[in-house]
């Protein structure tokens, strides 16, 4: 069973602390839902298990080796798929040439299809013709052909219409179903926890929430105290 984690992890960027002390787990089978308000640290926080920016301190293991210290592309390798926040698709490219890109050559697009069967209908055409709910239909399927253990996704829903969200957070319970282990990151905190299992809250760089989803569903003022971080009573 697939296992990423993060054991007491401290990120700087620019010499100011951002992400502080933090321990995260996901697991295959699971969306690990990751929520915050804006500048918690949520994009930072992936950027650091993906390589893309160092780590001060702590530790990041998948499946018991050490990630800590790879180059971002031999933690893709080891299995490790970051949707970086606001990536598109290459318009001028059709839907298969953007799923081609990052390719493997013993991989094949069969999963991705299954996952989003209207990008099939859609295999030849131009993705700058496409819908924005296509698009991100096509950025999540690339990120996905090569098998990932582990995919991170940072906002998938901004700007799309809530029917969309919800077709995306669909395929997105899929690939949980699927085995895969999934970090999603969210602005629309009700949709994501509704197909989450594991629950973080990020607060000023601080994990304040670990647990249930259903636990943060059912007690909405106290999400709310989580994200603004209302000192005056127990979260
Ligand atoms: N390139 C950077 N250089 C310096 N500081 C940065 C940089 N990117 C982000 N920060 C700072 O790091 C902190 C965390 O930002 P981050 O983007 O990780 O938050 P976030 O939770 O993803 O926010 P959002 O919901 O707006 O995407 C913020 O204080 C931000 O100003
Ligand atoms: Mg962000």
């Amino acid at each position: 069973m697939t296992n990423l984690s993060i054991k007491a992890l401290e990120v700087d960027r620019s010499g100011i602390p951002v992400i502080r002390g933090v321990d995260f787990v996901a697991a295959s089978g699971e969306i690990s839902v990751l929520l915050g308000s804006n500048g918690a640290g949520k994009t930072t926080l992936l950027e650091s298990l993906s390589g893309i920016i160092p780590v001060r301190a702590g530790a990041i293991e998948l499946d018991g080796t050490a990630l800590t210290r790879l180059r971002p592309g031999a933690r893709a390798k080891a299995g490790l798929s970051h949707v970086e926040q606001g990536r598109t698709v290459f318009p001028e490219m059709t839907t298969e040439e953007n799923l081609k890109v990052a390719l493997h050559p013993d991989a094949d697009l069969r999963e991705a299809y299954d996952l989003f069967p209207e990008l099939l209908q859609r295999r030849t055409v131009r993705t700058g013709m496409l819908s924005g709910g296509e698009q991100q239909m096509v950025v999540i399927a690339r990120s996905i052909v090569n098998r990932p253990r582990v995919i991170m996704i940072d906002e998938m829903s901004s700007g799309l219409a809530p029917v969309i969200v919800g077709r995306l957070m669909k395929a997105v319970r899929q690939l949980a179903d699927n085995g895969m282990a999934v970090v999603l990151v969210e602005q629309f905190a009700a949709l994501a926890l509704a197909i989450g299992n594991r629950a973080y809250v990020l607060r000023r760089g601080q994990m304040v929430y670990d647990g249930g989803c259903e636990e943060l569903i059912q007690d909405p003022a106290r999400l709310h105290r989580l994200y603004l971080g209302d000192t005056g009573q127990a979260a």
